[in-house]
């Protein structure tokens, strides 16, 4: 299992490791607006704060569509991003 800390609400969740930080999100009823869930509107964009390490790699569409914000590495589409160990996340959005 791993620990996901969705920092905003500070609600602290345990999910098992390969679970989507989408899935995890809404199964927490964690604080992010999800719109398109295929990595291509944005809405979803979160900073991982702790445990970038643990996170898939994007793919891609996303790396695409973050270099289009030129957002920093440690921003992220959290309908994309597979959790394979404890992460800290805040919410940023568009
Ligand atoms: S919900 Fe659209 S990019 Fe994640």
């Amino acid at each position: 299992m791993v620990k996901v800390h969705f920092l905003l609400e500070d609600l602290l969740v345990e999910a098992p490791e390969g679970t989507s930080l989408q899935r995890i999100a809404d199964a927490a009823g964690a604080d992010i607006t999800f719109g398109c869930r295929t990595g291509s509107c944005g809405t979803c964009r979160v900073h991982i704060t702790q445990g970038l390490q643990h996170c898939g790699e994007p793919n891609a569409e996303e790396r695409d569509f973050l270099k289009g914000l030129d957002a920093p590495p440690d921003q992220r589409l959290a309908c994309q991003v597979i959790v394979h160990g404890d992460v800290a996340i805040e919410y940023l959005g568009l």
